[in-house]
């Protein structure tokens, strides 16, 4: 199929490619580069020996829109395109709910003039109210308290609407747990700007020497040892999430909403002890307050994923640590390195 992948030059939609090309798939990437590098065109050739079609362009840009759907004769539109930072989005609401929420309404608005009517769109588990039950599954209830979180859930009401309206269109929201590791041949993966916000990354950052030690957010949650627990999932087993997600999805109209995520929690004690087995050496930590907004644990159920799209993890805690450590210490300035 030809897909349109809006974003596809961030960190999931670029390993996506990867793993759309090698499926036979001719992907189109749409990105303003807002949050990325050009560069990263070149790598996705350089890993599947295929360089996918770039246009430059906003996602709120209707006429440019319009015009790639056509001119690639496109099937199908994976919607990664969106800013996911949660503390800029409190302090530029404004920011998120158009780039996220407008950005939407303008791809459907795009893809009702061309006439398609598939897409699988990136949602997120911040879009589920905290709770003590656990793990989460597609009908846990939903809540942000972020704009970022509540972007989302704005886009899947948008979405469930649309399907409602127009029965013969096929949406699919993935709310994706805590994304980590990077592709295996060190050419993709985050490269986040200034300092991370994100656990992963910062601990990267720490085992190439770019941060002096990991401040831990929490020590006395009521977890097992104390530190959060989440949900980390490997980019590979999401960006596969994708294809399961796209092959269930074509041509079975409907609103249809899965988790991806490995059902089991992990605390950042143990992440950060994974990570040390991966890179040779143990890393420096100190306990910091906790920060504001953070919960405590929380994970995926993703048995409706494993049933209908018969999709489900294969990478280990060690691949997602081994991968990062791999692509960070091979590209100690992300994609400024090349
Ligand atoms: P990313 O920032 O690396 O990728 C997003 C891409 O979209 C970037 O390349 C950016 O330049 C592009 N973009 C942003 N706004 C655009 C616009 N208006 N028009 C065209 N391009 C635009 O982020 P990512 O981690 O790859 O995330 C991809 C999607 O998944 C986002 O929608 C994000 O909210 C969602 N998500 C990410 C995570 C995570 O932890 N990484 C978790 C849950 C959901
Ligand atoms: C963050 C986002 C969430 C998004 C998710 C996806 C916030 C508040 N939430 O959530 O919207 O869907 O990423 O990946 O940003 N930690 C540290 N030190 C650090 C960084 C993190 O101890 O320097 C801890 C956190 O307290 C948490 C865990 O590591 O317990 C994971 O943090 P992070 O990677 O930021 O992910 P989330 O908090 O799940």
């Amino acid at each position: 199929m030809n897909i349109l992948v809006t974003g596809g030059a961030g960190y999931i939609g670029s390993i996506t490619c990867v793993q759309l090309i090698a499926a036979g798939h001719r992907p189109i990437i749409l990105d303003s580069l807002v949050n990325a590098k050009a560069e990263v065109v070149n790598r996705i050739e350089q890993v599947s020996g295929q360089r996918p079609v770039f246009v430059q362009a906003d996602v709120r840009d209707r006429a440019r829109l319009v015009q790639t759907l056509r001119e690639h004769a496109v099937d199908a539109v994976i919607h990664f395109a969106g800013l996911k930072a949660v503390g800029e989005s409190v302090a530029q609401p404004w920011r998120y709910y158009d780039n996220n929420v407008q950005g939407s309404l303008v791809l459907i608005d795009a893809m009702r003039e061309v006439g398609i009517q598939t897409l699988v769109f990136s949602s997120s588990a911040t879009v589920y109210a905290e709770t003590l039950d656990q793990p989460l599954h597609e009908g846990s209830v939903i809540s942000s308290n972020s704009p970022y979180g509540r972007t989302k859930l704005m886009a899947e009401q948008i979405f469930s609407d649309v399907v409602a309206a127009e029965p013969t269109w096929s949406i699919t929201a993935l709310r994706y747990f805590n994304p980590v590791g990077a592709h295996p041949s060190a050419c993709l993966g985050e490269d986040p700007q200034g300092v991370p916000n994100n656990l992963m990354p910062f601990i990267a950052q720490v085992a190439v020497g770019r941060r002096s030690a990991l401040h831990i957010f929490g020590n006395d949650y009521p977890t097992p040892d104390g530190t959060g627990v989440r949900d980390y999932i490997h980019v590979m087993d999401l960006a596969d999430g994708h294809l399961a997600a796209l092959r269930y999805a074509h041509g079975r109209p409907g609103h249809h909403v899965f988790n991806l995520g490995s059902g089991r929690g992990l605390s950042v004690l143990e992440l950060l002890s994974a990570f040390g087995r991966a890179c040779g050496k143990s890393l420096p930590y100190e306990f910091s307050p906790r920060r504001p907004g953070d919960l405590a644990a929380f994970w995926a159920n993703p048995s409706l994923a494993e049933e209908l799209l018969n999709w489900r993890v294969q990478r280990s805690l060690d691949d997602m640590c081994a991968d990062s450590w791999r692509w960070q210490s091979q590209n100690p300035n992300g994609y400024e390195s090349s």
